[in-house]
C-alpha cells in the first residue's frame, strides 16, 4: 500500500492518539503558554515520550536541549535523566525562559534543570569551557534550524561514547518539507542529517514521527 497525504495525517494522529499519554501539567503547558503569547511549536506527546526514553535508556545524567520554549520538551528529557542528574537548557527569548523556569518548578524538575538566557551559539563555548569533551549523555537540538550545522559543530566533542545527539524537524517544519530544495530551513537541516549520518564516529538515522526526529549515537 503507499502512502498517502491522508494516510500520513491519519498516522501522525494515530501516534499522537496511541503513543501521546501524559499527565495534566503536560498535557495543559503548551494551551497555558500559547495564553501568555508563546507559540504553539513544541514537540509532540509521542516525540516527548521519545525523548524521556532515549533519555531513560541511555541512563543519562547531563543532558544539554538547545531551544527551550515553555519546558515542555525539556520536562520530558528531565524526566528520564538519573537521580541527581542535570540538563542545561539554552533559550534566547526571555519571555520563554521566565514562562519555562514556571513550568520546571510547577512540574517538580527545577532541582535537575538548569536554564540557560542566551543565544545558542553564543552561550554554547561556555558550557563546552565548563563541561569539557566527552561531558554530555544527551544533546535535544530544537532551535533555529539554519544554525543546525553549527549547532552539531558545536556540541560534537561534548558527546560522551555511547551519548546519544537527538534533533527535531530534520524532516520538517511550519513552512517546509524535505522535499522542497529551494528553503533555507529545509538545506540546513538537509546539510545537518548527512554530516551526523557521514561521521564515522556516529550510527544515526531519522525516525518519521511527527516532522522527524534524528538519533545518532557516539559508538566511539
Ligand atoms: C521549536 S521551539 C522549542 C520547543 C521546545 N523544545 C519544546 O518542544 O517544548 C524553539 C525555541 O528556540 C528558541 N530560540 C530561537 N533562537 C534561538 C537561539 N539562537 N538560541 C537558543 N534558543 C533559540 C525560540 O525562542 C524558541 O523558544
Amino acid at each position: 500500500m503507499d502512502m498517502t497525504n491522508d494516510r500520513w495525517e491519519y498516522t501522525s494522529d494515530y501516534m499522537k492518539r496511541v503513543f501521546g499519554r501524559q499527565d495534566a501539567h503536560l498535557s495543559n503547558l503548551m494551551t497555558r503558554a500559547v495564553e501568555s503569547g508563546l507559540p504553539d511549536i513544541a514537540v509532540s506527546a509521542d516525540v516527548g515520550r521519545l525523548l524521556l526514553l532515549l533519555t531513560s535508556l541511555t541512563r543519562a545524567c547531563t543532558a544539554l536541549e538547545i531551544g527551550t520554549l515553555g519546558g515542555y520538551s525539556g520536562i520530558w528529557i528531565a524526566r528520564g535523566l538519573q537521580p541527581g542528574g542535570r540538563l542545561i537548557t539554552v533559550e534566547a527569548e526571555r519571555k520563554h525562559a521566565d514562562f519555562a523556569q514556571q513550568q520546571f518548578e510547577t512540574a517538580g524538575v527545577a532541582d535537575r534543570v538548569d536554564l540557560r538566557l542566551g543565544k545558542a551559539l553564543d552561550v554554547l563555548p561556555d558550557i563546552a569551557t565548563e563541561l569539557g569533551e566527552a561531558s554530555l549523555d544527551v544533546v535535544f537540538l530544537d532551535a533555529i534550524k539554519v544554525e543546525y550545522p553549527d549547532y552539531w559543530r558545536a556540541v560534537c566533542p561534548l558527546i560522551k561514547p555511547g551519548g546519544l545527539i537527538l534533533a527535531d524537524n530534520v524532516l520538517g517544519g511550519g513552512s517546509w518539507w524535505i522535499d522542497n530544495e529551494d528553503d533555507a530551513s529545509r538545506n540546513a537541516a538537509d546539510e545537518f542529517n548527512r554530516l551526523v549520518a557521514d561521521d564515522p564516529d556516529f550510527e544515526s538515522v531519522a525516525v518519521p514521527l511527527r516532522q522527524g526526529v534524528l538519533i545518532g549515537r557516539r559508538m566511539r
